[in-house]
């Protein structure tokens, strides 16, 4: 069994956020230090609720939550209610957290647990990059005390989902990420040796689909009875879907969360399943064979009317400025998908019926 890997995670929680911390928390070979909030898919305090009480259902409750900024640094916020729900969980329930809010602003909480271990700590954002821009102005040397940047974002070869050309974590906050990209660029022309961000893109997380067929896997893998009772019928009038009936209250969670999202999907992708992004960005970052990768020069557009949010990789080296991101060209996904069933299975097996449930909490 390797080490545990200590990752702070910066998410906009999030039906596929959700799934990525789950995914980490029953993870052997994480460290989940502390898990900060950004806007995007809903509004930051939200997201730090729906962070809150998901710890809470999986008993993990002690872990650090910090708010940061919680808009985009020049643009105005944008949120996504109709991908992720009115809440961003979709139509699952959560119980209330119990440990407050950190008193730490999400970019300290990166700033000081990487100063805390030089070259050990990996930082996953799974949202707009609007907390790891601010980190940058409060600690420029930030790129080189991290082992690692994992991000979800971008649009690299491949149509955007939000414009025809830009990905929704870049889109919601251009102005960051082409800070976070430009820093990262300083630090490797400074000093070689700092590691490339390493950059999932829809070009491999619009590989990683689940379909109901998998949601019915895990809750078997968690012995949840019943197992085919998860509401995951191809319900297209949200009004008469039911809620999961599973005993197990992470199956539950992970049925209701995911019966909104597949819907989403069967109306704008046409199909019944779910890409689900973040997830396969957690789990390379905990383990990079997952995916094959380019090391390219990228930046972002922020300002053309129509490409705004565009992440441009110079393939051919025309800028002549140094790599400074990995960017992900193929992933794993049969691999990634058995091990997302067997973690959060096995997770959710271990809490049994005894997760913390909405009506039960304080
Ligand atoms: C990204 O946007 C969000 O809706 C998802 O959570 C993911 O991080 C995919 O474009
Ligand atoms: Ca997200």
């Amino acid at each position: 069994m390797s080490a545990r890997r200590p990752i702070v995670v910066d998410c906009d929680t999030g039906i596929d956020d959700s799934l990525a911390l789950l995914y980490l928390l029953a993870s052997d070979d994480a460290e989940v230090v502390a898990i900060t909030c950004c806007s995007g898919n809903v509004e930051a305090h939200q997201v730090a609720e729906n962070n809150r009480g998901l710890l809470e259902l999986i008993g993990q409750g002690d872990i650090e939550v910090a708010l940061g900024r919680t808009v985009p640094l020049v643009r105005p916020l944008e949120i996504t209610p109709e991908t992720h729900g009115p809440r961003g969980v979709g139509y699952a329930e959560l119980p209330a957290g119990r440990r407050p809010l950190s008193e730490r602003h999400a970019a300290d909480v990166f700033a000081e647990e990487a100063r805390q271990r030089p070259g050990e700590l990996t930082l996953l954002c799974i949202g707009p990059l609007t907390n790891l821009a601010v980190a940058l102005e409060r600690e420029p040397a930030l790129p080189g005390l991290l082992r690692r940047l994992v991000i979800m974002g971008g649009a690299f070869r491949v149509p955007g989902n939000t414009t025809p050309v830009s990905e929704w974590n870049i889109h919601c906050d251009p102005d960051a990420a082409r800070a976070v990209m430009h820093a990262w660029t300083a630090a490797i022309e400074a000093d070689p040796g700092v590691a490339r961000i390493l950059a999932l893109g829809l070009d491999v997380t619009e590989q990683a689909v689940i379909l109901p067929e998998h949601v019915v896997a895990l809750a078997r893998r968690a012995g949840s009875r019943p197992d085919d009772s998860i509401a995951l019928s191809q319900g297209e009038d949200p009004m008469r879907a039911t809620r999961s009936v599973a005993d197990n209250a992470v199956i539950r969670f992970v049925a209701d969360a995911l019966r909104f999202y597949m819907e989403f999907h069967a109306t704008y992708d046409g199909f019944y399943g779910a890409f689900i992004h973040d997830p396969l960005a957690a789990a390379t970052a905990l383990d990079e064979s997952l995916v094959r990768t380019e090391a390219l020069a990228v930046d972002v557009e922020i300002e053309g009317a129509l490409t705004a949010g565009q992440t441009i990789a110079d393939s051919r080296g025309l800028w002549h400025r140094p790599p400074n991101v990995d960017v992900a060209i193929s992933a794993d996904a049969d691999e990634f998908l058995r091990r997302l069933i067997e973690r959060i299975g096995a997770l959710a097996e271990r809490l049994g019926v005894a997760a913390t449930t909405p009506d039960v909490a304080p």
